[in-house]
């Protein structure tokens, strides 16, 4: 099976964790998503002890809570000790309904509307990530306002092509984030953030992109931007407490994506940086990871009934489910893979090549191309792995689709962790 935590048992159904995906999808109805919080927990663990032992002191593994953000979740990683990177007020709201303590989050985002800065800041929010020089004024101006000292990071863009897909490469040059160094601007931002009254800048951030299996991309962009802060140094005597490295480790979509160790990633970011300080005569600042996809991918999967089998001679074979782009927008987004299976024929050979088509009024609405299934009939459960992260929290309603419930699942127990969307929810904020 493509993760450890995914089994078949003796009746030939999938099992996540130790729950039978067939029961849980007679139980609760599909579309459904499934999480298993054990897995969760166990790459929270991961990441947190990897930084206890190979990075600097006071660094932190933040949750990048775009992935998947709901209360079960937030709490989850909450008690696991995680931080989290918010990217609007909305998120915020979320992490401090359930409990998280403020300076405990980060603010991100490239765009953030003013009365999110003001809310965030009367929240008490731990650091903004700073976009731009604009935002900077603002957070400055309304920090004034309020009478605080305002923590900042500020978001540099190193100028990184990781050759991931264009849509999730955060790094280059001409990107929508940050502020890059190779234009001059960087320099100017970080002089601007010092002049400033009302915030006390805390660190730099970079982010470079996300699917990334190795460490290379991060010792490049962490040789920039120490260059950058020795070059600040220089000229400013600033030295920031924090280097934010960003999120991006990759999950396994499809057999051909390589296992790694997060651990073993972290160890060589962290002995790489300390090396490159050691050169420079700087000290090693705390370094935060934001991982997101990496922290949720792999302990989720999506349950589908298969609603019908379309041949087109010569042509293609559709199987066609009762979920699509409403819960699943990766494929149409980005082209991006998925593994599939038939949970209820798990056991049986997977021949029977097709295309998995989704139930919206969009040609696009594919779930994936040249799919490899077990001979499908209307009625089974497919089954797509991977689905923890960037599915539910792209969800739409687009056609009026109600969105899945999600469950978790623990130790052979499930849990409603989302209740599924209603008709009448569907209208909630209709004026009839
Ligand atoms: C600033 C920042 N941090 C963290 C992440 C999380 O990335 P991933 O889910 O790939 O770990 C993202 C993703 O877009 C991001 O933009």
């Amino acid at each position: 099976m493509l993760h450890s935590n995914l089994s078949v048992n003796s009746a030939g159904h999938l099992v996540i964790g130790k729950s039978d995906a067939v029961e849980l999808a007679l139980k609760y109805g599909t579309p459904l998503y499934v999480v298993d919080e054990e897995r969760v927990r166990e790459n929270c663990r991961s990441y947190v002890d990897a930084v206890k032992r190979y990075l600097a002191p006071g660094s932190e593994v933040l949750y990048a809570d775009k992935a998947l953000c709901c209360a079960a979740i937030l709490k989850t990683v909450m008690q696991e000790g995680l931080s989290a990177d918010v990217v609007s007020a909305g998120e915020l709201y979320t992490a401090l309904r359930v409990g998280f303590p403020a300076e405990k989050l980060y603010f991100h985002g490239n765009s953030k509307p003013e009365n999110e800065i003001v809310y965030a800041i009367d929240a008490g929010v731990g650091h903004f990530v700073v976009d731009s020089a604009e935002e900077l004024e603002a957070i400055d101006r309304f920090a004034a306002r309020k009478k605080v000292r305002q923590k900042i990071f500020l978001r540099i863009t190193p100028d990184i092509d990781t050759h991931t897909h264009k849509k999730i490469a955060t790094g280059t040059v001409d990107c929508k984030f940050g502020t890059p160094i190779v234009t001059g601007q960087a320099e100017e931002f970080v002089r601007r953030a010092l002049s400033k009254k009302n915030v006390e800048l805390d660190g730099l951030h970079c982010h470079v992109g996300s699917q990334i299996f190795t460490a290379g991309p991060y010792i490049d962009c962490a040789k920039v931007m120490f260059d950058f802060i020795g070059e600040m140094y220089a000229k400013t005597g600033f030295l920031p407490k924090y280097l934010d490295l960003g999120g991006g480790f990759g999950v396994r979509y499809v057999e051909s994506d390589p296992v790694i160790s997060y651990g073993d990633l972290i160890r060589k970011i962290g002995e790489e940086c300390s090396r490159i300080c050691m050169e420079k005569g700087i000290p090693v600042p705390a370094l935060l990871l934001e991982p997101g996809r990496s922290i949720v991918g792999d302990a989720g999967i999506t349950v589908y009934t298969v609603t019908g089998v379309k041949e087109i001679p010569h042509h293609t074979n559709y199987v066609a489910v009762d979920g699509g782009m409403t819960d699943n927008p990766r494929y149409t987004l980005y082209g991006a893979e998925h593994t599939m299976l038939l949970a209820n024929k798990a056991k049986l050979q997977a021949d029977y090549r097709c295309t998995v088509a989704g139930r919206c009024c969009e040609s696009g609405d594919l779930l994936g191309e040249n799919i490899a299934l077990q001979k499908p009939v209307k009625g089974d459960m497919l089954t797509v792995l991977s689905t923890g992260a960037y599915n539910y929290s792209m969800a739409s309603n687009y056609n009026r689709v109600p969105r899945p419930a999600m469950i978790t699942v623990k130790n052979g127990e499930d849990r409603l962790a989302v209740r599924r969307e209603s008709y009448e929810d569907l209208l909630a904020l209709d004026i009839l």
